[in-house]
Formats: structure tokens, C-alpha cells, sequence
């Protein structure tokens, strides 16, 4: 018998309403962005209609629109600069929970309300899950006024930088910050805490996408076809 083509919504779908479910009334939580989280946002919205109260910090334009579309109180880290928990997706996960973020471009804010957040959970499917970080580019969020110096430093650290194009609007993108976004591919990243540094050290580089400060209280919930797996740092320092 063929066997049936994977379905990536239905695994996002586990991974992000399992994550909803982490959410407790009170909560302060961060909101990420991309359509791993919508459904975490999806899910969130049922169980405010059944009477949880929380408020969300959104970590992008889109999430924004989306949450106040499904009812989500929203806040912000002026407010609210302690977050309970903030739940976002990821482009790869690495098996000490070191992440590639910013396939949407929203990494800078992500970074921001993930570092505010006693946890930080990780929603994906299992194609995110990878032995080494690298086959996904590392988006680095830069002042439009340095970019060319930038591009010149992030040559000098190894990948081919490539200035992010828009679509849909000739150029480049334009982040909600106002700044352009390069993409840096570099194969096998052997040390990822080491890169992070290097791009953060940049000056005119705002963010990158490699979140490798913040396993200590990451979980990653990891959803498959049937059922959806957990992992946390307890089980890597333990
Ligand atoms: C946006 C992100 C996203 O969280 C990441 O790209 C994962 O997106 P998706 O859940 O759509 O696969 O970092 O900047």
C-alpha cells in the first residue's frame, strides 16, 4: 500500500495547541510568530471563550492582527516586562535545543520576549528537528544604514550573505522595525554559541536568529503524526 504523505498542518496543529494547553489564567504570555504558533493562538482563543484570562505580548505585526482577530488581550513588555511564558516556533532545533529562528524576519522581537519569559516553549513539527544546526540560513536583522559593512564582517565569518527580497514590493524586506534582514548560510554550524556572539558583536547587526542562550528554560514540543513529543533541558543536563 502507498504510504500517505505527511501532513506538516497536523503536526503544527499538536505542537501548538499542546503548548496552549501550558498556558494557566493569570499568565503574562509571549505570543511568537509564524503558523506553528497560529494555532497555538487558535487554541488559546477556544479556552479565553471557555473563561481563561490572560494577557499576550505579540512578537510581530502578524501575531498582533491574529491574536486581537481571535480575542487575545493584549499587552506590552512596558507593561509587562516579566513574562510567564512565551511559546514560539522555530526553523531548527539541534538536540541541545539550540535553535535557528527568523524565517518570518520577526527573530529581534522574539529574542526580546523570549529572554523576558521564565519559560520559553518551542512549537514545531519533526521536520524541524536536526542532528546539527545549519542546512537553514541564520537571518540577521540589520540597520539599513550599515548594511554593506555588515555584509562585508558576515562574508569574513564564513557564509554568502543575501539581503532578504521582498515579495510582493520591489527591494528588500523591511522588518517591523524598520530594518533589512540577511540571510547567511553556513552549512554545518559547529559552534553555534560562538557564531551568535560573532554576528551579535557586528556592529549595525540588530539580531540573529540563532537562540542558543536561552535552553536552560526552553522546552521543545515536537508534534508528529499520531502523538507529540516533549523535550526539555532537564533532560540534557540531567
Ligand atoms: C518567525 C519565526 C518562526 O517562528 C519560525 O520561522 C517558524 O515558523 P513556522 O512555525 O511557520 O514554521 O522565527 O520569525
Amino acid at each position: 500500500m502507498e504510504k500517505k504523505a505527511e501532513d506538516p498542518g497536523q503536526a503544527k496543529r499538536a505542537a501548538g495547541y499542546r503548548a496552549a494547553e501550558m498556558v494557566e489564567d493569570g499568565m503574562v504570555v509571549g505570543l511568537g510568530t509564524g503558523s506553528t504558533v497560529y494555532y497555538t493562538i487558535e487554541r488559546l482563543s477556544e479556552r479565553i471563550r471557555g473563561g481563561l484570562e490572560i494577557s499576550g505580548i505579540p512578537t510581530s505585526f502578524q501575531t498582533a492582527l491574529r491574536a486581537k482577530a481571535a480575542h487575545i488581550p493584549l499587552t506590552t513588555l512596558d507593561d509587562k516586562p516579566e513574562i510567564d511564558i512565551a511559546i514560539d516556533g522555530a526553523d531548527e532545533v539541534d538536540p541541545k535545543l539550540r535553535l535557528i529562528k527568523g524565517r518570518g524576519a520577526a527573530h529581534l522581537r522574539e529574542k526580546c520576549v523570549a529572554a523576558a519569559a521564565k519559560r520559553f516553549i518551542v512549537v514545531v513539527d519533526e521536520q524541524k528537528m536536526v542532528k546539527k544546526l545549519g542546512a537553514a540560513a541564520v537571518p540577521v536583522e540589520v540597520l539599513p544604514f550599515a548594511v554593506i559593512p555588515v555584509m562585508h564582517e558576515l562574508r569574513r565569518l564564513g557564509c554568502e550573505p543575501v539581503l532578504r527580497e521582498a515579495v510582493k514590493k520591489d527591494g528588500p524586506v523591511i522588518t517591523d522595525n524598520g530594518n533589512f534582514i540577511v540571510d547567511c548560510r553556513f552549512s554545518i554550524i559547529r559552534y553555534p554559541e560562538k557564531l551568535e556572539t560573532a554576528l551579535a558583536a557586528i556592529p549595525g547587526v540588530l539580531e540573529s536568529g540563532l537562540f542558543t542562550g536561552l535552553v536552560k528554560k526552553t522546552t521543545v514540543i515536537v508534534g508528529g503524526p499520531k502523538k507529540v513529543k516533549i523535550l526539555s533541558s532537564a533532560d540534557i543536563f540531567a
